[in-house]
């Protein structure tokens, strides 16, 4: 387990800077990729746990949902770099999660969705 941790740090460290350009509006209508697990109220868990105010929540954080231990014991605090990563490769940020999602490749695409996570919560 102490392995894993430390993979996940050093991904999470090396990812490079989230582009900070997303257009909001855009991600809104990619987001749908992410609604059929994720609500955005609050306690409305589903296949994967709520994403209200997800920026600046601890991963693995909501009492209702039953987490991958992997998730839970990352360490991450979700900031827009973090959840870039994080959904530019689910398996490589935290090995062993169990978000059943193969990832958002484009880099445009994953800064439009964390710009509309950003405009949501604000
Ligand atoms: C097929 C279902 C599914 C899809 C699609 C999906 N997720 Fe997830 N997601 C999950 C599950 C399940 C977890 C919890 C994983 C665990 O416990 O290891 C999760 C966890 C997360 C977390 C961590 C939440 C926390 O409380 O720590 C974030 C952030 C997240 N997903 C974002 C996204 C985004 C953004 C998208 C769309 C690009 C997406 N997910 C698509 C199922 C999904």
């Amino acid at each position: 387990m102490r392995r894993a941790l430390l993979i996940c740090v050093a991904v999470l460290t090396t990812a490079g800077a989230a582009r900070a350009d997303g257009d909001a509006a855009r991600g809104e209508k990619r987001f749908e990729e992410c609604a059929s697990c994720h609500a955005l109220d609050r306690n409305a868990e589903s296949v994967g746990p709520s994403l209200y105010g997800v920026i600046g929540r601890r991963a693995g954080a909501l009492a209702d949902f039953r987490y991958s231990p992997a998730l839970k014991r990352c360490g991450i605090t979700w900031d827009q770099q973090s959840i870039d990563a994080f959904i530019a490769d689910p398996q490589a940020a935290v090995p062993g999660n169990r978000m059943p999602f193969a990832g958002v490749a484009d880099v445009a695409a994953r800064a439009d969705l964390i710009a509309y996570l950003v405009k949501t919560f604000k």
